[in-house]
């Protein structure tokens, strides 16, 4: 078994990006982070960003509104953000509040700034396997680490557990593209697939993004299997002084002896999802003065 560090991965990238940004004598990169609400998780998954931008030199913005803030509000605030042309990239931070429809904010960010991948032209550019478009951070990161440490795709079976659009159904596609990585066999499971084990079992890779703590247990893993575990999970841990610890959607210490190949939580997939939100942002950047 041999742990995928992530952590080592992209600070590797961050690095790369820095040296790139440096370049730029006229004007610098800018992303502007949308949060609303307070959630916990979204608060800290912010500041990360925004502490990770500044370490490579682009700047941001963050715009934090009201949990009641109105859906022709929001819209508004995106329509103002894609008409500034000194911001790159929008960021705006999942999960929105309920009264809000996510999709048709995602779709209104000019998909020259989506950044996160999330809008429909950039979703339906991957699927076209238009290297133009923006990947989704999470799953770009998934397939970076599996380049970065040399796993081979072509003719392997990739089982993505889990639909969401943030992350599994990209996932598949990525793996699904023409190219290396790429070249897999896709088998897409979720809450609904009877039988999951029969899937798993099958894997080469296995992604898991169920969003469930610990679902993936010893007996559900071939031996060499490679797992990428993309679960964050707070559960209860009164020996921690915030309350709680984070943990993958993988019993790590039950799977992790059969894999040839894992992803640890914390440090695994999680800091390669920043990494490519900035590549993505520096992308963004170039673009722009390129069309300017
Ligand atoms: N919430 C969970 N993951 C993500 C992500 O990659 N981007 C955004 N915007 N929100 C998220």
């Amino acid at each position: 078994m041999e742990l995928i560090d992530g952590n080592e991965i992209a600070s590797a990238i961050i690095e790369e990006l820095t040296e790139r940004v440096a370049e730029f004598d006229k004007g610098k990169p800018c992303v502007a982070f949308v949060r609303v609400g307070e959630d916990p998780a979204s608060v800290s998954y912010v500041k990360k960003k925004e502490r990770t931008a500044a370490k490579i030199g682009i700047e941001s913005k963050l715009l934090v509104f009201p949990e009641s803030i109105s859906q022709e509000a929001l819209m508004e605030e995106i329509y103002q953000l894609n008409d500034t042309p000194d911001i790159h990239g929008i960021l705006v931070q999942a999960p929105l509040p309920d009264h809000i429809d996510a999709r048709e904010v995602f779709n209104h960010v000019s998909p020259a700034k989506d950044v996160d991948g999330f809008n429909a032209v950039n979703l339906g550019k991957l699927c076209q396997e238009d290297d133009s478009a923006f990947a989704s951070c999470t799953p770009a990161g998934i397939v970076e680490l599996i380049k970065r440490k040399g796993i081979q795709t072509e003719g392997k079976h990739v089982v993505v557990l889990g639909r969401s659009l943030i992350v599994g159904k990209p996932a598949g596609m990525l793996f699904l593209r023409k190219g290396s990585p790429g070249n897999a066999t896709i088998t897409y499971c979720h809450s609904r697939t009877p039988d999951l084990k029969k899937h798993t079992l099958s894997a080469d890779i296995l992604i898991a993004a169920i969003g469930k703590p610990h679902f993936v247990t010893e007996d559900m893993v071939g031996s060499g299997t490679t797992v990428i575990d993309v679960g964050i999970n707070r559960i209860p841990d009164k020996t921690k002084k915030s309350g709680y610890r984070l943990v993958g959607d993988v019993d790590f210490e039950t799977v992790a002896p059969k894999t040839s190949f894992i992803t640890p939580v914390p440090g695994g997939v999680g800091p390669m999802t920043v990494a490519m939100l900035m590549a993505n942002t520096l992308k963004a950047f170039e673009n722009s003065i390129r069309s300017a």
